[in-house]
């Protein structure tokens, strides 16, 4: 698959998460609230919900500032000060699209533990198996990544201009690889 793009369509993206959820539901983790990085986890968060009814929170972290660029850390570009509140003691479902560097998520769940909840869960639609630029804390116990695939560009749904098209890839791609 190499130099290809890894389509993901949303029926893909649906039961990814549908089955995250029956995961965690079938653990022992039974989580107070779910928080979602935006913006990739928005769309995977509120499907979650489906399946395990809590109230979501939204946190939006960027390693890119609007100009597209690449800084030098993640920052918070948006960081409600309800979250502080509501998560501590709590049980956490954090949630992401897409385990990459790591940076990003990183730096979001330590952000977080400065909260004090009970436990954070993290989910990802996808880990890209590579070297990861940072690691989670020991805190972090409980790591779901609904799939693991090698380092090569994931096209999600909601970044395509033609929904058709992308399905149709996603098709594609699919009976290439049997
Ligand atoms: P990580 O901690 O989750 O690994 O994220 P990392 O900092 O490595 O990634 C930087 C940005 O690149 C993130 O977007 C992440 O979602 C996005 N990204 C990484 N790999 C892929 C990929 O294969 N496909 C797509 N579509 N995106 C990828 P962000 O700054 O959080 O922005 P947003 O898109 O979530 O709003
Ligand atoms: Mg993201």
């Amino acid at each position: 698959m190499k130099n290809e793009k890894f389509y993901v369509s949303y029926n893909t993206v649906h039961k990814l998460v549908k089955g995250l959820a029956q995961k965690i539901m079938k653990s022992d983790f039974d989580p107070d609230v779910i928080v979602a990085i935006g913006s990739g986890g928005f769309i995977p968060a509120r499907i979650i919900k489906t399946f395990i009814n809590r109230p979501i929170y939204a946190v939006g972290i960027s390693y890119y500032g609007v100009d597209k660029k690449h800084k030098t850390h993640p920052t918070k570009i948006q960081w409600i000060d309800e979250v502080q509140e509501q998560l501590k003691g709590k049980k956490v479902l954090l949630i992401d699209e897409v385990d990459d560097t790591r940076a990003t998520l990183g730096y979001c769940v330590r952000e977080l533990l400065k909260y004090n909840p009970e436990e954070i869960a993290v989910l990802v639609l996808h880990n890209k198996l590579k070297e990861k630029d940072a690691n989670f804390p020991v805190e972090i116990k409980r790591y779901f990544p609904a799939l693991e695939i090698e380092d090569i560009w994931i096209k999600y749904p909601w970044d395509a201009e033609d929904i058709e098209d992308h399905t149709n890839r996603e098709k594609a791609m699919l009976l290439n690889n049997g």
